[in-house]
């Protein structure tokens, strides 16, 4: 059997308290429920003494969550211990969190005190909040930059005081895992009542080792990480909830421990973060970053299609997130494209794969990145069975301020090929001039629309059009990255659909002709 790791989270407090990601009362409600339904086991609910508001929402989540422990931060002193208990005492497993900075450069440059009144303080501290509550956390912050000697020496004398939880800051993220799994280990075996206590790890992520660190402490005996959603904190933030709990989980051999964490939660707690706070992840972030289970790579692809674990070290389910995606992009390749297109209910003929692979290899050219609504478009505008009487051949068109915008479109027809110009109040406009100089059919445009598919400063546009020609209409539809390529496209559509009707009702009437002649 493993040990069990606590999660404390303190994504309300100091995840919180970071540059963007204030939240409001009902915000950190509905963000202590969410961490309550991912089984965390502490809930830093806030720093009570810090703000009103701090403090009533410290209550109301102490009065609300009932299965997890809420703990409320406090300085070493007594106004912030009572007004920490103040907020608290409803709660149904209240924790006192009390700190105090232990290294030299702290106790020179910021409390200007000597090692014995911090010791002191310490020690006062635990006292009064243990006449509160029960269950006392005690910090050290600069914890890694501390005298190791010193720090034995106060963590001592706080467990002796009946502090239930001691926590070792890496305050400024300055350690790296080795010497971090030191100091705990140093703890480890020189503090002599430190079996009294559940060691913790807290690391801040400014050299980007805030995960690494916290669980070289688990390596080293500490049984409670403290860490954030999203990985959410002052500076370069605080370790990673999700990526401790994924790599407690999909690691648990090499690091014989386990979480209570119900990881199938993690993509919402995140997405949920994200919605409240607006603080916004790299979509390649670890667990929950939109490329986290995207695959584009056609090797990758195939790979992934045979079998999951190809490429993938946990499931997506796992962590909450429905399904893997195979990116569509340049680097993929026929057989993701056809498997694609079967989710989306199109069983393409080989013939029809070979004939949208062709068009997707040139729209993936242009655009990053291919969404279902861009393959949607492809099928429909380079499937469908239209003939087409006209085609693009080649188009240009000057416009900008103080210039009169000009059209040169290039058609062909059958074997032949027809170019005219033409002035109009707009690129489109001239181009749309251009055309009907060509084709001699005299449009009137009822509508036009465009709207992008997809996201992204490369997304395809799509044009509609609805043209009347002789009192029938039409509508003519296309999709590029070029939105005047795509309004040039669909008005000649809309207008092959005339002219394919037209030929059609010819030839039905000579064809009754014909019927009724014989
Ligand atoms: O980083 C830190 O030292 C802290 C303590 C207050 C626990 O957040
Ligand atoms: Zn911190």
């Amino acid at each position: 059997m493993t040990d069990r790791v606590y999660i404390f989270d303190t994504t309300l407090r100091d995840g919180e308290q970071s540059p963007g990601c204030s939240m409001n009362f009902t915000e950190k409600i509905r963000m202590a429920r969410q961490l309550e339904r991912l089984q965390v086991d502490v809930i830093e609910a806030g720093f009570p003494i810090a703000s009103e508001g701090d403090f009533e929402s410290v209550k109301e989540i102490a009065k609300q969550i009932r299965t997890v422990t809420i703990a409320g931060l406090s300085r070493a002193n007594k106004g912030d211990i009572d007004r920490a208990w103040e907020s608290l005492k409803h709660a149904a497993k209240p924790r006192i969190h009390t700190f105090i900075a232990t290294s030299d450069i702290h106790l020179k440059y910021k409390l200007k005190k000597s090692r014995e009144e911090v010791l002191d303080a310490a020690v006062k501290a635990v006292r009064l909040a243990k006449s509160y509550c029960d269950d006392v956390e005690f910090s050290c912050e600069d914890a890694s930059r501390s005298d190791i000697d010193y720090l034995c020496q106060i963590v001592e004398a706080v467990i002796a005081e009946g502090a239930t939880v001691v926590n070792i800051p890496d305050t400024v993220g300055y350690a790296i895992p080795n010497d971090y799994g030191k100091i705990m280990r140093s703890l480890v075996e020189r503090v002599p009542n430190i079996n009294k206590v559940i060691l913790s790890a807290h690391c801040h992520d400014d050299l980007g080792m805030a995960v690494a660190n916290s669980l070289a402490a688990v390596m080293n005996g500490a049984r409670q990480i403290e860490c954030t959603v999203n990985g959410i904190g002052e500076r370069a933030g605080n370790a990673s909830l999700e990526e401790i709990a994924m790599s407690i989980r999909t690691r648990t051999e090499a690091l014989n421990v386990h979480t209570n964490i119900n990881t199938e939660e993690i993509y919402k707690s995140s997405k949920l973060l994200v919605s409240l706070t607006g603080m916004h992840i790299q979509r390649n972030k670890a667990i929950v970053g939109d490329n986290a289970f995207a695959h584009e790579a056609g090797i990758h692809q195939d790979g992934m299609l045979k079998n999951s674990i190809t490429y993938e070290i946990m499931t997506p389910q796992s962590v909450g997130i429905k399904h893997s995606t195979l990116v569509l992009g340049k680097h993929s390749g026929r057989h993701a494209l056809k498997q694609r297109y079967a989710e989306l209910g199109y069983n393409l003929s080989n013939e029809e794969l070979e004939r949208a692979y062709l068009v997707f290899t040139k729209v993936a050219d242009e655009k990053k990145q291919i969404f279902d609504d861009d393959l949607v478009a492809i099928l429909q505008d380079e499937l469908s069975n239209l003939e087409e009487t006209y085609k693009l051949e080649t188009f240009q068109v000057t416009s900008g301020l103080n210039l009169v915008p000009t059209a040169t479109v290039g058609l062909k027809k059958g074997n032949e090929f027809f170019q005219d110009s033409a002035t109009g109040d707009g690129p489109v406009d001239a181009a749309y001039r251009a055309i009907e100089r060509i084709t001699g059919i005299g449009v009137e445009l009822l509508d036009y629309s465009i709207k992008s598919v997809a996201w992204g400063r490369d997304a395809i546009g799509e044009v509609f059009v609805k043209i009347a020609i002789d009192g029938y209409v039409f509508n003519g539809r296309s999709a590029s990255t070029d939105v005047i390529t795509g309004s040039v496209k669909a008005y000649l559509n809309a207008i092959n659909h005339a002219v394919s009707a037209r030929f059609r009702k010819e030839r039905d009437s000579s064809v009754r002709q014909e019927a009724q002649a014989v």
